[in-house]
């Protein structure tokens, strides 16, 4: 198994390259069910997720195809990938596939609007909660699906098609805000999606679905209405910027009271958390194409609340937490997305962090300095707020089961050494 090692001290200096997003990559993919033209999908991301996504979407009769990249293109740029699901195989996504990425549930909502019948794996346990699925259940049955568990499978029909309907979320949630959406493109008459997600991500896809010939409106707000069509085209889409990759690469960066240019990032999809850093110290400028990061090693302690977008997102928690163990004061940061979203909490006191949990609240007490040690990533954003921290340690950190990091962060230790980190893989 991979191991990440790094030694801490190193200011980080230079450009480094945002990729596309994980989490809009992904639902886009499995918008390419919908339609059987092809989905031409730029800008997309080189991630372990977005693999075994293409390999579950084989699985359902999908073909798809990777670009290859000319010679000297840029190493960072993304890769196109084009998917033609010109007939859907089988409407069955096994537990095997869907156990190792709980995104490609979602499959769900373009196979049976299309099909009008899917039998997909429930998800199963997640390290950060419980995370059930009600919600989206509830909306497919909105739709006018009978659904029934079966053997730990959701099996869903739709006898003549899935119709309009009125969808109240009773809490925000990004999954079945993306499968409420899709299922809508094609069911009959109107839908409304009351309570949304206003994630940049659900703007993207829904954006691309109105390329593919959807009707949508209200985009970017919690209300979106959607008049269904009979069918939807082929599209091209480049995917959005990552959001969560640019806050952790400006958070390393302000960590090592570094200079860091982040090229392609997309400043206005992080307008809760750019005032944050300012906060704490950290001089932010926002430019045509990305944004600068400066630390003076200096961090002031902040006080932040976890909400669904625009409020301060759950998948920076953990690197901001990272941040704050430097502070010169303590900072207050409450979780209110998932419960049991602080296990980085234990590995970052392995470095010598003072982090005190009461609750859905963690009391972080910054210190004078962090120590490299060995410690274990327990999920994708907790394991880069280890490498964020490991980054001012002193002395070495071994970061192990660095698999949870290539889910979703492209050539990490490659973008970081090349601003000057002291960081490598090495694997076995
Ligand atoms: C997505 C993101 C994840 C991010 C999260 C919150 C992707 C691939 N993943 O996950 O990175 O951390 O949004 O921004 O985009 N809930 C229910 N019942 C349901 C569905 C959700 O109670 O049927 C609850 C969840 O337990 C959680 C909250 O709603 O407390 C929000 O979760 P949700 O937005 O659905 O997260 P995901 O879509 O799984």
């Amino acid at each position: 198994m991979d191991r990440i090692l790094i030694r801490g001290g190193n200011v980080l200096r230079g450009d480094i390259h945002i990729s596309g997003a994980k989490n809009a990559a992904l639902p886009l993919m499995i918008a390419a069910l919908l339609t059987d033209e092809t989905l031409t999908l730029t800008n997309m991301p080189r991630l372990a997720d977005v693999s075994l996504l293409r390999k579950i979407l084989r699985n359902h009769g999908a073909d798809t195809t990777l670009a290859g990249k000319r010679a000297g293109a840029n190493p960072f740029a993304g890769d196109t990938v084009r998917i033609h699901a010109g007939e859907i195989a089988d409407t069955t996504a096994p537990y095997e596939l869907v156990s190792r990425m709980r995104a490609s549930f979602w499959v769900l909502g373009p196979l049976l609007a299309r099909c009008h019948q899917a039998r997909v794996s429930l998800p199963g346990g997640c390290a950060i909660g419980t995370r059930p699925v009600d919600f989206y259940l509830k909306a497919l049955k909105d739709l006018g699906a009978d659904i029934g568990v079966e053997a730990g499978y959701v099996v869903a029909r739709a006898k003549g098609g899935l119709h309009g309907a009125r969808i109240v979320f009773p809490k925000v949630s990004v999954g079945a805000t993306h499968v409420a959406l899709m299922a809508a493109t094609l069911a009959r008459g109107e839908t409304l999606i009351e309570n949304a997600a206003r994630e940049p991500e659900v703007t993207d896809v829904a954006h691309c679905l109105v390329k593919m010939g959807a009707k949508i409106s209200g985009i970017g707000s919690s209300t979106l209405r959607i008049q269904g069509v009979e069918r939807l085209r082929g599209a091209t889409h480049p995917v959005l910027a990552d959001r969560i990759e640019t806050g952790t690469y400006a958070m390393a960066a302000a960590m090592t009271g570094g200079d860091v240019r982040l090229t392609g990032a997309r400043c206005d999809t992080l307008d809760a958390v750019l005032p944050v850093m300012e906060e704490a110290g950290v001089s932010i400028t926002r430019e045509e194409g990305g944004l600068r990061v400066r630390g003076n090693g200096v961090i002031h302690p902040v006080s932040v609340e976890t909400q669904p977008y625009p409020g301060f997102p759950t998948d920076l928690q953990a690197q901001l937490m990272a941040l704050m163990t430097r502070a010169d004061g303590v900072s207050t940061i409450r979780e209110t997305i998932f419960e049991n979203r602080f296990m980085h909490v234990q590995e970052l006191a392995r470095l010598g962090a003072d982090i005190r949990l009461n609750g859905d609240t963690a009391l972080v007490h910054g210190v004078d300095h962090l120590t490299g040690a060995p410690v274990m990533a327990t999920d994708l954003r907790a394991s880069v707020s280890l490498v964020i921290a490991a980054l001012a340690a002193e002395g070495e950190t071994e970061l192990n089961r660095v698999y949870h990091l290539d889910r979703g962060f492209e050539a990490l230790e490659k973008k970081l050494a090349a601003v000057g980190a002291d960081i490598e893989r090495v694997s076995g």
